[in-house]
């Protein structure tokens, strides 16, 4: 044997679902087992109970559970009649779906600016996108803030241009369940938030699922009859063109257990955040936090100087690190997107975050060792 062979450290993973379900052990088993005996797959009973819950945790009158975070957004567009000849605005710097949806109802999204701090849609951007629209001879309907990677947007400052532009505001917390803004938790902040349960997110089931969470009774009845075809009084009674979007039954009852541990988990992820932003901030830009806000640490991503990302990501690949890059591209430069309006000055931050952010991992289960291993990584891979 060769006593001098490299021994290569063993890769952690970027987030680790695995220990989550470790934690969860028999509780997860014996709530999926319920369900496969009563059978009700659909619209069972777990699903009105998590719908319940999920209202309560974040103080929200209504939650309506639907297939994924992209149906949530896309039902409450539907519910609000946008379509043909509407603009949405939306930032520049988010998953695709946030704009995808817009396009999927006929209407045309317009992507505004970000704030370089907080990587989440620039108010005055957003003024300057609603005037941008109309000059295109679009109506501005709506306005999508996203709380990117799980800190909540500056809803106040959004809200205040919606309220002036006349935008309904739906609230693209895919990646922020549980977020706090000013002492209160998103859901109750815009007229409609959509979150998503996909595995990767904060509260993640074992598949895919979102829901919707509104205070307003109309709209929850309405997103609750386009989830089933436009039902009306019952199934064979339609009154509305809608689709096939309802939270599973199985996803509902592995959520009704993920929910018991959700706050735990969330204090966990911020002891990690605070640890890294401690001992990373002389090396990176470093994730801001405004004060009365917190953030469900979707992601960790940091900001590195211009030209050094790849090398950056090689040397902690090397370590066993993985790393992630959210957004390489953002939306007005992918192919699907390229062709819709962008403000009229342009989006320079989104454009500079592009090549600049990468994300670190980030999860509930990331033990003080493991922080470390990341910890060094960085500060050696950025040692001048
Ligand atoms: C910002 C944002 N919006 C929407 C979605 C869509 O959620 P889903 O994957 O559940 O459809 C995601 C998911 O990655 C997201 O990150």
């Amino acid at each position: 044997m060769n006593q001098h062979a490299r021994v290569d450290p063993v890769p952690i993973p970027f987030i680790d679902v695995g220990a989550q379900r470790r934690r969860l052990g028999r509780a997860i088993d014996d709530a999926i087992a319920r369900v496969t005996a009563h059978c009700q797959f659909i619209q069972g009973p777990e699903v009105a109970a998590f719908e319940a819950e999920l209202a309560a945790y974040c103080g929200a009158r209504h939650a309506v559970g639907c297939a994924s975070g992209t149906d949530a957004l896309m039902l409450v567009l539907l519910a609000r009649g946008v379509g043909p000849g509407d603009a949405v605005i939306c930032p520049a710097f988010t998953f695709c779906a946030t704009a995808e949806v817009v396009a999927l109802v006929g209407a045309v999204p317009v992507f505004a600016d970000v704030d370089a701090a907080t990587f989440n849609l620039d108010a005055a951007s957003l003024k300057r996108a609603v005037a941008t629209a109309r000059r295109h001879g679009l109506t501005p309907k709506a306005v999508i803030p996203v709380d990117l990677f799980g800190l909540p947007a500056d809803h106040d400052a959004i809200s205040a241009v919606a309220k002036a532009e006349g935008l309904f505001v739906l609230d693209d917390a895919a990646q922020a369940f549980g977020a706090i803004y000013k002492g209160r938790k998103l859901g109750t902040i815009a007229p409609a938030t959509a979150t998503s349960f996909f595995p990767a997110k904060p509260l993640g089931c074992y598949g895919d699922g979102g829901a919707v969470l509104t205070d307003d009774p109309d709209l929850a009845d309405t997103l609750r009859s386009l989830r089933v075809h436009g039902q009306g009084r019952d199934k064979y009674d339609n009154v509305r063109i809608g689709l096939t979007s309802r939270l599973d039954t199985i996803q509902a009852a592995v959520l009704i257990e993920k929910l018991k541990i959700f706050s735990d988990e969330i204090a966990a992820r911020d002891r990690i955040a605070r640890r890294y932003a401690a001992s990373l901030l002389d090396v990176a830009i470093v994730p801001a936090v405004p004060d009365g806000l917190a953030s469900v640490w979707a992601q960790y991503t940091i900001r590195l100087k211009p030209g050094l990302r790849d090398a950056f990501a090689a040397k902690l690949k090397a370590q066993g690190i993985p790393t992630a890059i959210y957004y390489p591209k953002p939306l007005h430069r992918l192919e699907a997107y390229r062709h819709f309006p962008v403000v009229d000055n342009g989006i320079p931050v989104t454009d500079r975050l592009a090549e600049e952010v990468i994300s670190l991992p980030m999860h509930a289960y990331l033990d003080a060792p493991t922080q470390d291993r990341v910890i060094e990584a960085v500060r050696t891979a950025l040692k001048p």
